[in-house]
């Protein structure tokens, strides 16, 4: 037998010099199995992390509790480290990469002894899809092991696309090297020294002392965004925090792709697997992706993207078979639920799955849990680690490696005050100035003045591996490589009226907005021009089975205009850092310019 399953040297010699330095006591190189992943299920039992599920109500699933110090994307230890610190932007925690190596370096020294260290090969995307990327996970955890199983295409599969090639090197240890005979944790981990760091003109991955999400699945946010974008702006695409979505025209037989991007807690996955209301039902919305697409010209200059992930890390409070039907059905089987509730009869619940909370629970820390004991039973960024096959609106054309066409881009936020509900950006670098400024606001406006807002470009803020301003630029640069441009809309769902209420229904509901924008796409939605572009009108919307009067619609719809001149005093603060580095492109003060100039007509 071949000592290696990879004749690929530089695999085998990073392996080598990883685990001289971390001295595990072995090292395991995953071949992505069934038979493996059996095995790696039940020594995560036999530890206790994973507590198997009742298998007639949640067959193949496990539940996992963190430690309550490790339960999510930890933004201020995570480390953009290019040469030099500009190039990593205000934006970025910026290291030296020499320095930032030589702190690592120490912290590495060691910390896999008494533990086994895993080799993971995994492809983000469609094996060998002109898209995809291929990555090496080193890590001491079992844990990532088998979420990354359904998070990735993982296995030996991966060496025979890789053959020879370079990868991307993602380091992983939770940081906590065992003694002689000590008793391991259900949760091994670090959080007094977690780095999460990232290296991006030598592609490289070192995350240190946490075993959750986004710091320890590496593919995901530090292979997928933050080092996919930094080769993205290299070779002439876009990495993007957006989830791809089919929207099917039954009558007509056509379906147009569109990629939205939206903050956290902005109804992301609810958009991906948007069920249309009965009055609508002549449209089916089909999954490509929740989370990340990676969009690329093809050779006639059409825009194509792909989910490069398998899997749905989704957060789980809030989702019910009323809110998110088709996230619900994804995790029914083979699924890892990690920080949610356990029931009596060994099922999982969060807060929002059901009306009515079950009568006893174990919370997400293993106590005891009763509806009045005051705590969520939940952690609030609880999640479901589930198959994207086994949701039931995946798309046929999900794992199709040359990706779909992307006719719109969509950016949404959540601002409660004087943000419309949808318009349509007059050309390419105005959609890019608009997705630039998006935001969520803290509070909401208040006295006649903007509420504060985190602006959050993209959906990009804790993302882009490199110079925001840079980012930008591409952004506007890739208008140049492509013939047939997206167009690119703002959405918000989340106005309210002057009482605080929502205006807009939102859920599935938001189809009638789709609708506009796919017929937008092919030319047959009307719209008019309006100071932020253009906007549909009550009439251009289709409102049959919703109550919702013109009155209604045009609150939703107004813009105060000397409130809008305020936030463009506070767009054009927000840009002072990269205008002082010299990295904001001139294209966005002209669009300023152009912006105050259309308001004061208006005043
Ligand atoms: C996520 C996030 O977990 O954006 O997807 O934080
Ligand atoms: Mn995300």
């Amino acid at each position: 037998m071949e000592k290696y399953p990879t004749k690929n040297q530089k695999v085998i010699d990073w392996v080598m010099s990883v685990a001289k330095v971390t001295e595990p006591d072995e090292i395991y190189w995953c071949d992505g199995t069934e038979k493996e992943n059996k095995k790696i299920c039940s020594l995560l039992v036999e530890k206790g992390t994973f507590i198997p599920l009742n298998p007639q109500k949640r067959p193949n699933s496990f539940l996992a509790r963190s430690n309550p110090k490790d339960v999510a994307r930890v933004e201020s230890r995570t480390f953009i480290c290019s040469e030099k610190e500009i190039d990593a932007g205000p934006t970025n925690n910026w290291a030296a990469p020499k320095k930032m190596k030589k702190t690592l370096s120490k912290l590495m020294k060691g910390c896999m002894r008494g533990r086994t260290m895993y080799v993971i090969p995994f492809s983000m995307g469609p094996l060998g899809s002109n898209i995809a990327q291929i990555g090496v996970e080193i890590t001491d955890s079992p844990y990532v092991v088998a979420n990354m199983r359904i998070m990735t295409r993982m296995g030996k599969k991966v060496w025979t696309v890789l053959k020879d090639k370079d990868f991307v090197r993602c380091f992983h240890s939770v940081g906590a090297p065992l003694k002689k005979g000590e008793q391991d944790v259900a949760w091994p981990c670090n959080p007094e020294k977690t780095y999460i760091a990232h290296f991006p003109e030598t592609k490289e991955i070192i995350s240190f002392g946490s075993g959750y999400g986004g710091n320890a699945l590496l593919g995901k946010k530090c292979l997928a965004l933050r080092i996919a974008t930094t080769m993205a702006r290299e070779d002439g695409w876009l990495a993007e925090h957006m989830l791809i979505v089919g929207l099917k025209n039954k009558k007509l037989g056509l379906t147009s792709y569109v990629a939205a991007a939206f903050p956290s807690a902005c109804g992301k996955t609810n958009m991906a697997m948007l069920i249309p209301p009965k009055a609508m039902a002549d449209w089916e919305v089909s999954t490509i992706g929740d989370d990340i697409a990676w969009i690329k010209p093809d050779s006639s200059g059409q825009l194509r993207a792909i989910n490069p992930e398998a899997g749905f890390f989704g957060v789980a409070p809030g989702t019910s078979t009323k809110t998110n039907k088709n996230a619900v059905e994804s995790c029914r089987a083979n699924t890892i639920f990690t920080n949610v509730a356990l029931t009596d009869d060994g099922d999982i619940w969060w807060e929002g799955l059901t009306e009515k909370a079950p009568k006893h629970l174990i919370d997400w820390q293993g106590n005891d849990w009763t509806p009045d004991c005051g705590r969520p039973a939940a952690h609030p960024n609880s999640r479901f680690t589930a198959p994207a096959s086994q949701c039931p609106s995946i798309d046929e054309e999900w794992e199709n490696p040359a990706g779909v066409p992307i006719d719109a881009f969509i950016f949404g936020g959540r601002l409660a005050s004087n943000t419309p509900l949808v318009y349509q950006s007059y050309n390419w670098q105005h959609g890019v100035f608009l997705a630039s400024t998006m935001g969520s606001e803290k509070t909401a406006a208040a006295e006649g003045k903007t509420g504060e807002i985190r602006r959050d470009p993209m959906a990009m803020l804790p993302f882009c591996g490199y110079n925001m301003g840079d980012y930008w630029s591409h952004w506007l640069s890739m208008g140049a490589k492509i013939d047939k441009k997206p167009l690119i809309f703002r959405v918000n769902w989340f106005r309210k009226d002057k009482e605080g209420h929502f205006i807009w229904p939102g859920f599935g509901e938001n189809m009638r907005v789709l609708e506009w924008i796919v017929k937008r796409v092919n030319g047959q939605a009307n719209a008019t021009e309006s100071v932020f572009g253009y906007s549909p009108r009550y009439e251009d919307l289709r409102w049959k089975g919703l109550n919702m009067t013109e009155e209604r619609f045009n609150e939703l719809m107004s813009v105060d205009v000397d409130m809008a001149l305020l936030d463009v005093k506070a767009q054009s603060d927000y840009f002072k850092p990269l205008r002082k580095q010299k990295r904001l492109p001139q294209d966005f003060e002209a669009e300023l310019l152009l912006l105050q100039k259309r308001l004061e007509r208006r005043k």
